[in-house]
């Protein structure tokens, strides 16, 4: 029997259109399978101290981009993308409205201990010319303060929050408007995530896609919010409403 409800999802508190999907990590093991089987390591959240980083000098950008490369070469074939398949169509389709389109590959992330920023201030709709896609932010450690992805608190506000996600939720947010970036990561602990954007493709929206997408502002905001964004089409005179 499938669980439609939603009591698995919480409101991340002070946010606009940003919701956590509570899932079984032992049901989706992907921690799992990138600490045994990509990285080696014995834990994830202290990457930084491991024997993939050089000991005694703090990590930097290239180091997070050579280690997040380790998991973006995992192929198709490998068990990260049978756990991720399984995610997105045991999960994501359920509660956004049976049909979606998503990425076949989602962006792989690692966020060392002691290291710079990795990701500036933006929002995705500038990038890709698309106001449909709902984005996923999974991470595979425990994320809060300086390791974690800050989003602003509502539409154009700027006012940015760190968002606290543990391991075994999973972030939904509107990050084709809502602006998100990271900081430096002055915690002690590393984190490794991955990303994906998905549409919902079914004619109704689901409960969920509503409140993702409902609380959108307006078309001149957005004009505003995202300059690289194609005018919104002109609607023709309605009969009726003429002077
Ligand atoms: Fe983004």
């Amino acid at each position: 029997m499938t669980d439609n409800s939603l009591k698995s999802w919480s409101q991340v508190p002070g946010m606009q259109s940003a919701w956590l999907l509570n899932y079984d990590p032992e049901l989706y093991p992907f921690a799992r399978y990138l600490r045994d089987q990509v990285f080696r390591v014995d834990d994830l959240e202290n990457l930084h101290q491991s024997n993939l980083c050089k000991p005694g000098t703090p990590p930097g950008y290239p180091d997070n981009l050579r280690l997040r490369q380790a998991m973006q070469r995992l192929p198709l074939s490998s068990e990260f993308y049978t756990i991720y398949t399984r995610f997105v169509h045991e999960l994501v389709v359920r509660y956004f409205g049976g049909r979606i389109s998503y990425a076949a590959r989602p962006k792989m992330r690692v966020h060392l201990a002691g290291s710079g920023s990795v990701s500036r201030w933006h929002r995705d709709a500038n990038v890709t010319g698309r106001l449909e896609q709902i984005n996923i932010w999974l991470p595979a450690t425990n994320c809060f303060a300086g390791n974690t992805l800050w989003v602003e608190d509502n539409y154009g506000s700027e006012h940015y929050q760190p968002i606290q996600v543990r391991l075994g939720q999973a972030l939904f947010f509107d990050g084709g408007l809502l602006s998100h970036g990271s900081v430096a990561n002055e915690t002690d602990s590393s984190r490794v995530s991955f990303d994906l954007r998905f549409s919902a493709a079914s004619r109704t929206p689901s409960a969920m896609t509503l409140r993702l997408l409902a609380g959108r502002p307006s078309p001149s905001i957005i004009a505003q919010l995202c300059p690289s964004l194609p005018p919104p089409p002109v609607s023709p005179p309605q009969p009726g409403l003429g002077y």
